[in-house]
C-alpha cells in the first residue's frame, strides 16, 4: 500500500510534490561533498548554498509550469507570496543547511501544501536515506508503503525529544537553553540535530516521541505538521493553542507526552520561564 488521495486535487498536488522533492533530492545527493560555494544570510550562522538556491529553482519552475495560479512562498525568495491563494506551496528547498554544508548526513527537502489555508498535503525527502515522508488531509502518514503511527510512551522520564536553536543564538536572550536544560534533566535522551522538518517526521514515524522549537519559519514546518497530525500526534504553541503556520513556537508529541514536554519547557507562551 501507498499513499492514494481519494481527491483527485489532492492526488494531483500529492504528484507533483513527489516529483519535485525527488528532483531537488537526486541534487543534493550529487552536490553533497563536492565543495560548495557558501554565503552568510541573517547571521555569520544563518546559511545559504549554492545548492538551497538551486533547488528551490528547481521546484518554483516545476510549479510554476504546472500550476501557474498557485501562490509560492519559498524560503530563499524565488516565490513571492499572497496569503490568499487557493493553493499556496510552501517550500523549505534544503533544510538542514548547516549540515549539508559540513558534510553531517542530515538534511532534506519539505514541500507544504495548504489549500484554501488548510494545511493538506505534506512531502518531506531525505535523499541520503532514500526516505520520502508524506501525507494528505485526512489520508494518514505515510514513510513509502507504511503507514505511520506516532509512539505509545507515556512517561517523559523515556521520552526521546528534539529540539533546535535559532540563527539569533548569539546574540539573543530568548534562547531557548533554559527549556533545553530543564528537558535535559527530565527526558531520556534530547538531540539537535539540524533539520526541523525531519524532527517532525521523527515525531510522526515514532522515532522521537516529542520535539519543540521558538523561532521556525513557515517552510520549516508546513509539511511536518501535518505529518505529526496525521500519525495521530499532537502539535501546539508553547501556550497549548494551535500550532501556527508562521512556525514560530511549535511543539509536537505523541499526544500522551504533550503536557509533560510544554510543562518542561515553560508552557506559557514562551520557552524560557526561567529555572526549574
Ligand atoms: C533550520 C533547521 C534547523 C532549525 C533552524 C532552521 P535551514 O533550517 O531546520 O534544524 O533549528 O531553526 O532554520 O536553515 O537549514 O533551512
Ligand atoms: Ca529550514
Ligand atoms: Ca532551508
Amino acid at each position: 500500500m501507498t499513499l492514494r488521495p481519494r481527491d483527485p486535487t489532492h492526488a494531483a498536488l500529492l504528484e507533483l510534490a513527489r516529483e519535485l522533492a525527488a528532483r531537488a533530492g537526486a541534487l543534493q545527493r550529487e552536490r553533497y561533498e563536492t565543495g560548495l560555494s557558501i554565503e552568510t544570510k541573517s547571521a555569520s550562522i544563518d546559511l545559504v548554498t549554492e545548492v538551497d538556491r538551486a533547488c528551490e529553482r528547481l521546484i518554483v519552475d516545476g510549479i510554476r509550469r504546472a500550476r501557474p495560479d498557485d501562490v509560492i512562498l519559498a524560503e530563499e525568495g524565488l516565490g513571492g507570496d499572497g496569503a490568499n491563494a487557493g493553493v499556496r506551496w510552501i517550500v523549505d528547498p534544503l533544510d538542514g543547511t548547516t549540515n549539508f554544508a559540513h558534510g553531517f548526513p542530515r538534511f532534506c527537502v519539505s514541500i507544504g501544501v495548504e489549500v484554501e489555508g488548510r494545511r493538506t498535503v505534506g512531502v518531506v525527502h531525505d535523499p541520503l536515506l532514500g526516505e520520502r515522508f508524506e501525507a494528505v488531509r485526512d489520508e494518514g502518514a505515510w514513510l513509502g508503503a507504511r503507514r505511520l503511527r506516532v509512539s505509545r510512551e507515556t512517561e517523559f522520564g523515556r521520552a526521546l525529544v528534539a529540539t533546535g536553536f535559532a540563527y539569533d543564538v548569539h546574540v539573543s536572550e530568548d534562547d531557548n537553553l533554559e527549556a533545553f536544560r530543564r528537558v535535559v534533566k527530565r527526558a531520556r535522551g534530547i538531540r539537535r540535530d539540524g533539520s526541523a522538518a525531519l524532527d517532525l517526521c521523527y515525531v510522526a514515524a515514532g522515532r522521537l516521541d516529542g520535539y519543540w522549537e521558538p523561532k521556525l519559519k513557515p517552510w520549516d514546518v508546513a509539511a511536518g505538521l501535518l505529518l505529526v497530525e496525521e500519525a495521530g500526534g499532537r502539535t501546539s504553541d508553547f501556550a497549548g493553542g494551535a500550532a501556527p503556520a508562521s512556525g514560530v513556537e511549535v511543539v509536537a508529541t505523541n499526544g500522551a507526552l504533550h503536557g509533560a514536554l510544554l510543562e518542561a519547557i515553560g508552557g506559557s507562551g514562551r520557552a524560557d520561564m526561567g529555572p526549574a
